[in-house]
């Protein structure tokens, strides 16, 4: 099997499929931001449910976060981990590793096996929360071990200035996950121009949505970070260009836990069609879709494709989003009744058909790969 960093080279292979003007094949989808789950919390998601929402939504590639039940901060862990998503993918998972700060001994043992670094600065589901006084010994262990790996952060406001600050010393490549400000953008923004290594992505529930959707949504509107003010959207919308990747944050919970106090929302299956009709509407076009969810997470994560795997989507399909289709387990999404112009048709995963109209076709529990980034002499 031939693999190939997807790059700017494969955009060429992006065409109109003959005879349709509105059916389009594109390389497979990479989603770098997932929670799945598993193992610890599977009556919200598992990894069969998981991928197969993944497939639905044009998403053939995802990496999953360390804030399982118990997090995922030790080789053995991770090694448990990817032993029980073998045999229950369906389509292909990298990880991440997770840190509080007590576990450098163990980067080097896991370097070779996940995509980054995850740290949590704010609040989030489990328990995966750093001081930010942390951040200088766990930046300098992980940049000894594997400095082109990146660290992702989840820090927000204050936290991320704190971040800002170790980069400038340290100089290690960080992702700063689910910008959602105007002020949190801009500074990301400034920053990047002055060269510092760090790379950003935004999810769709901040692209699409605003404080005013949380009131009506209730709890089925509560994330982190949390939903912002109308003027924040505009601002991410207006720098889409300056944005690395989009990422759907998929966080899962089911409508019980909802309603008790969790943070997260679904997003699989909505990502594409809802950034299908932005293009639909003029506010990006094709290519930018396949920046944001193909090429850049590929060569900010150095996650590898295959070239036999691509979507077809029907941009002239119109349909409304509804809970009783989805395949996440929890079974809800914040865009239910949502009235979307593009469809996934097909999927086809290393040459297969996998997914065909909102159906698998051959989706056999272990036929996803686990994925492992690239070696790189640092
Ligand atoms: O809303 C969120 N949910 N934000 C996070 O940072 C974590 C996620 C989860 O795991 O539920
Ligand atoms: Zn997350």
């Amino acid at each position: 099997m031939v693999i190939i960093f997807v790059n700017s080279a494969f955009l060429i292979a992006c065409a109109r499929i003959a005879g349709s003007m509105a059916l389009f094949r594109l390389p497979g989808l990479i989603d770098p931001h997932v929670h799945l789950r598993d193992p610890g919390q599977t009556h919200k998601e598992d990894f069969f449910s998981g991928t197969t929402a993944a497939l639905s939504g044009g998403f053939t590639t995802i990496l999953d976060m360390p804030n399982n039940k118990i997090a995922i901060t030790t080789e053995q862990l991770l090694k448990e981990k990817i032993a029980i998503a073998k045999g229950s993918i369906v389509a292909d998972v990298g990880f991440y590793f997770g840190s509080m700060g007590d576990n450098l001994n163990e980067f080097p043992k896991v370097v070779d096996k996940v995509f980054g670094l995850k740290l949590y600065l704010n609040q989030t589901t489990g328990n995966l929360l750093i001081n930010k006084n942390k951040l200088k010994s766990i930046f300098s262990a992980w940049g000894k071990t594997v400095r082109h790996l990146p660290i992702l952060v989840h820090a927000e406001n204050e936290s991320l200035r704190s971040v800002l600050d170790v980069v400038k010393e340290t100089k290690q490549n960080v992702h700063v996950c689910h910008v959602s400000t105007q002020a949190d953008l801009a500074l990301i923004l400034r920053e990047k121009e002055s060269r510092l290594p760090i790379s950003c992505g935004v999810t769709p529930h901040h692209l699409f949505l605003t404080e005013h959707d949380a009131n009506v949504l209730g709890p089925f509107g509560k994330m982190k970070p949390p939903l912002a003010k109308r003027k924040d959207v505009d601002f991410l919308w207006k720098n889409l260009k300056a944005i690395d990747v989009v990422e759907s944050d998929h966080a899962p919970h089911t409508r019980k836990e909802k309603l008790e106090t969790t943070f997260g929302v679904t997003g699989l299956e909505t990502t594409l069609p809802l950034l299908l009709t932005a293009v639909w509407e003029k506010r990006l076009n094709i290519d930018d879709i396949v920046r944001l969810c193909v090429t850049n997470p590929a060569r900010i994560f150095g996650c590898q494709t295959d070239p036999n795997t691509h979507i077809e989507v029907d941009q002239s399909i119109s349909y409304t989003i509804e809970n009783r289709k989805l395949y996440t387990k929890c079974g809800w999404s914040p865009f239910a009744n949502w009235r979307v112009k593009g469809k996934v048709r097909r999927v086809i995963l290393r040459g297969k058909k996998v997914f065909e109209d909102g159906k698998g076709i051959s989706v056999a529990k272990g036929s996803g790969r686990i994925i492992f980034p690239v070696p790189c002499a640092d």
